[in-house]
């Protein structure tokens, strides 16, 4: 099987490390990647944002299966374009994928079926004084949430009346632009939080390893947001018996309304969600692997991941591929860059990696480039630095000793990665 996969992050990285491990592979290409990514796979010339050049790339290098990595394409309609032109992709189509690209359109799809998840209600831009209004009524916390795509950063937690206020008009000011024209204010729910990806032909489906993301900047879930400092999994606070129940109540409903209303969702489905006391709740759907999840969770999946999705692409799902869901356990530890996720310094020279792998870890890289033959950092998140054990605790070990042997200037990380999966 002859495989493209499209993006250039961590999340890529592990995609690309586990599809060139799997059985079955002949040419693999990345495009636009990282010096990470092209360990593994061979650099497709390519435009990857130009759908044609895509499907002509696909067309003359004979390519059974495209994997899609980042949202944006999605939203934009690759898969779509993909399909007319006869080539298999894994990643929903551009309706479907509107359970990421929209919030608001995710919340009517979950209130019309029933699916648990926070109270809402939605504005548009015209309707500034209402949403004022709405907050005055319901009360802090709240949280205030731009609808459109913003990079996991277009949620504000607001503590006080104030902070709502402020968000409000900041998103509707054009923090976060066109994805800002519409905001939804939702409830704020208590508990712990997991991430569940499914991968699903629009029929059937199947999860991978449970995981927790740490999208917080600051140890103890404190400071902005950002687009995750780290993962484990699998899960502890995902039992088998929860994960049961968030199986029928959230992810096959979710599958069947999509495909009740005539845009069968075809891909990973992530399901972040509050586990909340009254059971789990949706709290976002993405409609591509996590990131940083998907690094812990590939450390520790044992199958034929490119025979997986390439039978999610074509319609026939086949559980069979997978022959491990989890071997152990993996702790993912993003190694930033200072400042992130606001404004930063890069272009520092990364050293390290080697012995860090030697030592067992794997190190995903997501925001680095090669400069005259030195590896550099070139983003906000750089690496990740993941940790196998037998146990949660060994794994966490085995990332932060891996970290200790990586230096560059202006290195930033959470040292409390993990902990909580150890109550
Ligand atoms: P999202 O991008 O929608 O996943 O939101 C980013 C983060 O904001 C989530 O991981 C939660 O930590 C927090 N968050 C979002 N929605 C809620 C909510 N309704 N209640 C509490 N926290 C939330
Ligand atoms: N880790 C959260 C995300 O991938 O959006």
């Amino acid at each position: 099987m002859n495989v493209l996969l499209l993006g250039s992050g961590g999340r890529e990285h592990a995609l690309a490390r586990t599809l060139a491990g799997s059985p079955g592979i002949n040419n693999f290409y990345a495009s636009p990647g990282n010096p990470g990514i092209f360990h593994s796979a061979k650099r497709a010339d390519i435009d990857s944002n130009n759908f044609y050049e895509v499907a002509t790339f696909c067309k003359e290098q004979l390519i059974d299966l495209v994997v899609v990595g980042p949202e944006l394409p999605l939203a934009d309609g690759i898969v779509d374009f993909l399909a007319a032109c006869g080539i298999p992709a894994f990643g929903p189509t551009k309706q479907a994928a509107q359970l990421e690209s929209s919030k608001k359109f995710a919340k009517d799809f979950m209130q019309c079926y029933s699916i648990p998840t926070a109270k809402y209600n939605s504005f548009e831009a015209t309707q500034v004084k209402d949403a004022h209004d709405y907050v005055e009524q319901t009360g802090s916390p709240i949280v205030i949430k731009a609808d459109g795509l913003a990079a996991g950063k277009g949620v504000i937690v607001a503590l006080n009346l104030e902070e709502a206020h402020l968000a409000i008009n900041e998103i509707f000011g054009g923090m976060f632009g066109k994805s800002g024209e519409r905001i939804v204010i939702e409830e704020f729910l208590e508990g712990e939080e997991a991430s569940i990806l499914a991968i699903t032909d629009g029929k059937d489906f199947i999860t991978l390893a449970s995981a927790q993301d740490h999208k917080r900047i600051f140890d103890g879930d404190e400071g902005k947001n950002t687009g995750g400092m780290g993962a484990y999994s699998p899960a502890p606070i995902v039992t088998q018996q929860l994960l049961a129940r968030i199986e029928k109540e959230i992810i096959a409903p979710t599958i069947q309304g999509m495909s009740m209303d005539g845009m069968p969702f075809v891909g990973c489905l992530y399901a972040g969600l509050m586990i909340c006391k009254d059971g789990p709740k949706v709290i976002e759907f993405n409609v591509r692997f996590g990131d940083p999840e998907i690094q812990a969770v590939l450390a520790v999946f044992r199958g034929d991941f490119a025979g997986l999705l390439y039978s999610a692409a074509i319609g026939k799902l086949d559980k069979s591929k997978i022959s491990n869901i989890a071997e152990g356990f993996a702790c993912c530890v993003v190694l930033a860059s200072k400042g992130y996720p606001d404004s930063y310094a890069k272009g520092f020279p990364i050293e390290g990696i080697s012995n860090a792998e030697s030592g067992g870890a794997i190190v995903f890289q997501a925001g680095t480039a090669m400069k005259e033959n030195i590896l550099i950092t070139s983003g906000g998140r750089v690496l990740g630095v993941t940790g196998i054990g037998n146990s949660l605790k060994a794994a966490i070990d085995s990332a932060y000793k891996a970290v200790d042997s990586i230096h560059f200037e202006n290195s930033y990380y959470r040292k409390d990665i993990g902990t909580k999966g150890l109550k």
